[in-house]
């Protein structure tokens, strides 16, 4: 599947260096030429503002043209399954689906059809978020200049979180130790594979990066009923009491959309510490990285162009 990006599961440090190297360098204006024409569609079958609008800036930055595709109008919306939306975008001429879609794994079924199109994977329900985690670990170089035994702290809602799982895989890759912090029924024995559990407090006393994730409302079903925002932000939240105990070169990570006054004190997000906009910045050009890597891999943009960045 070398020009697809679905996963960040079987990335190697290489590849990610690679890929925030050229993510800087269209940071300090690079620009790329392509071979013929480029068009790119962004199918959001769940709700999105960062991650559906930086892929569009950074298709239109690249001089991809987008063409608009709304789940609701579609053919969806009469049965069509995704498979054949995508096989028809195919036929018309696109070249590039950015997905996101509330199935886990959605993309294996395309991938399996061995198609022309390219699908990058903007989100798949509980399972990856690969460009997302692109974006963290270009922020988390950006500030510390390696990945190695540095000590992250994941806080929150990891059950649901497609963020801390791809974060929890490429991080230990890459040399990084792993923590985890948040309530019972969102905590899941498997993560033991990737690191221990410990408490918020230790986590925002003994982290370089306290990494928070959003709690997913729109993913608890009747756990919803129950939720009481003030106790969840006095057991688990990041207030400004335990923001007093972090390290001085701590820095603070949300993939955002923030439930200010839930997983951190409003004031704090846009705090010292925090990186939470820069995130957003740097996200982006990763995605100008992702879609040129896609492009270089399909002959659309020559390799020459990327050439003498490793
Ligand atoms: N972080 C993130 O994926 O945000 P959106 O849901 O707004 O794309």
């Amino acid at each position: 599947y070398k020009h697809d990006l679905v996963t960040v599961a079987d990335m190697d440090e290489d590849q990610v260096l690679h890929k925030i190297k050229l993510a800087q360098l269209f940071q300090r204006g690079k620009t790329v030429h392509f071979n013929r024409p480029t068009y790119a569609m962004n199918l959001f079958f769940e709700n999105s503002t960062r991650t559906h609008t930086s892929f569009e800036m950074a298709e239109r930055r690249l001089g991809i043209q987008v063409l608009q595709f709304n789940a609701g109008s579609s053919s969806v919306t009469k049965g069509e399954t995704l498979a054949d939306t995508i096989k028809t975008l195919q036929a018309i001429g696109v070249d590039i689906a950015v997905i996101r879609h509330p199935e886990n794994e959605y993309y294996r079924k395309l991938l399996d059809e061995n198609l022309k199109i390219s699908v990058v994977n903007g989100g798949d329900g509980s399972g990856q978020h690969p460009s997302q985690s692109l974006l963290d670990m270009m922020t988390i170089y950006q500030e510390f200049g390696t990945f190695k035994n540095l000590n992250v702290g994941i806080i929150g809602d990891l059950n649901h979180s497609r963020v801390a799982r791809s974060n929890m895989e490429l991080l230990t890759k890459l040399g990084a130790h792993v923590s985890f912090a948040g309530p019972d029924q969102w905590y899941d024995q498997k993560f033991e594979d990737y690191g221990q559990r410990l408490t918020v407090d230790e986590l925002a006393k003994n982290s370089d990066i306290v990494m928070l994730l959003r709690v997913q409302k729109e993913r608890l079903g009747q756990e919803l009923a129950d939720f009481d925002a003030a106790s969840y932000h006095e057991q688990f939240g990041l207030t400004k009491d335990r923001y007093h105990t972090m390290k001085d070169h701590a820095i603070i990570m949300h993939p955002a959309p923030v439930n200010r006054g839930i997983e951190i004190d409003s004031d704090l997000v846009e705090a010292d510490k925090s990186r939470i906009f820069k995130q957003m910045t740097n996200g982006m050009y990763m995605r100008m990285a992702i879609l040129t890597d896609v492009l270089v891999n399909k002959g659309i943009v020559n390799k020459a162009e990327i050439e003498g960045i490793d």
